[in-house]
């Protein structure tokens, strides 16, 4: 077959397509005379229906299929009174020690009006300002303001020794107030949620700041994404709280915090100022998803019935 005779053929079936497709003559004579503009001009058609088919393939293997599994428990959009998610105590409590602490129920509660936004972004500086003299080489670094450690490089340093030996100090009386008047307000909430005499609960270590990057990991501690048991992974705690100091999708992606129940994974968005806080045991697994970009805050603060591991306020040093 001559090259004529298949562009030949070419225009005929345009042609046709031509006049079935166009409402006016115009289009179909045009065709005719034009073989090669009328090809250049219905490819492209082709073109962009397969492009937005692909598309739609795409986007359902990488958005819709990432989040299969996901269940949000809590958005960054809404600022929420307070939401309570209730699951059923695991065994762990049967052998509780300290009967007055035991949570009379188990789950999660996530609070936007407990703690001030303002308060929030107080304590964020504060820990810019402590990580500043550190940090982790990998992706995770901690300064815990009540033993100094820092992430330092690959390890942790005693923030309070080295500012010291500068003639610094990190702590205001401000900074102070502000950080003992939230871990108050966490305190009162956390024994009233779950049923626990206040004053048989107390501070625990360790109670931390937290700051995520994309960083690649340089040691176990920067491998936050593994799901646990704050029961297990440290022995003290029976009560954990978050309080978020950077707000997810903002500030960064990727780093929602989810728990892993059998039916599905729940995720608290981390938005300034949220609190969320829940019962300890292996009712409770979870983790917290790898950054994908930004930089990510939080304290971890957290809660103990055993009156031999209770904790001190930080002072000025
Ligand atoms: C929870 O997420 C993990 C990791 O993405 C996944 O393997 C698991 O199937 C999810 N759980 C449920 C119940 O869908």
């Amino acid at each position: 077959m001559s090259e004529k005779v298949v562009r030949q053929r070419k225009s005929d079936k345009h042609d046709t397509a031509g006049k079935t497709k166009s409402n006016g003559k115009k289009k179909s004579v045009k065709i005719k005379e034009n073989a090669e503009e009328d090809s250049s001009s219905v490819l492209p058609l082709y073109l962009s229906s397969a492009a937005v088919a692909l598309f739609s393939i795409l986007y359902y293997v990488f958005v819709y299929q990432e989040d299969a599994g996901y269940t949000v428990f809590v958005s960054a959009k809404d600022k929420v009174d307070k939401v309570v998610y209730t699951v059923k105590c695991s065994s762990d409590y049967d052998t509780e020690k300290f009967e007055g602490c035991k949570p009379k129920k188990c789950g999660r509660t996530v609070m936007d009006n407990l703690i001030t936004e303002s308060d929030a972004r107080h304590l964020k500086e504060l820990a810019e300002k402590g990580m500043s003299y550190g940090g982790s080489s990998g992706g995770a670094s901690i300064l815990d303001l009540h033993s100094g450690a820092l992430s330092s490089g690959t390890q942790f340093i005693n923030i309070y020794k080295f500012l010291q030996s500068q003639n610094e100090a990190l702590l205001t009386e401000e900074d102070l107030r502000i950080y003992s008047k939230v871990k108050d307000k966490i305190h009162a909430a956390i024994a009233s949620e779950f049923g626990v005499k206040q004053n048989q609960l107390y501070l625990t270590s360790p109670t931390f700041f937290s700051r995520m990057n994309t960083t690649p990991p340089t040691t176990k501690h920067d491998e936050y994404w593994h799901p646990h048991i704050d029961k297990i992974t440290y022995e003290s705690f029976h009560y954990t709280s978050l309080l978020y100091l950077s707000t997810y999708g903002s500030d960064f992606t990727g780093g929602r915090f989810v728990f892993v129940d059998k039916d599905t994974n729940r995720t608290v968005e981390p938005r300034l100022g949220r609190i969320s806080f829940f019962t300890s045991g292996s009712e409770n697994l979870h983790f917290v998803e790898r950054l994908v970009d930004g930089v990510r805050y939080a304290i971890t603060i957290s809660f103990t019935c055993d009156p031999s591991k209770a904790i001190q306020n930080p002072a000025i040093r």
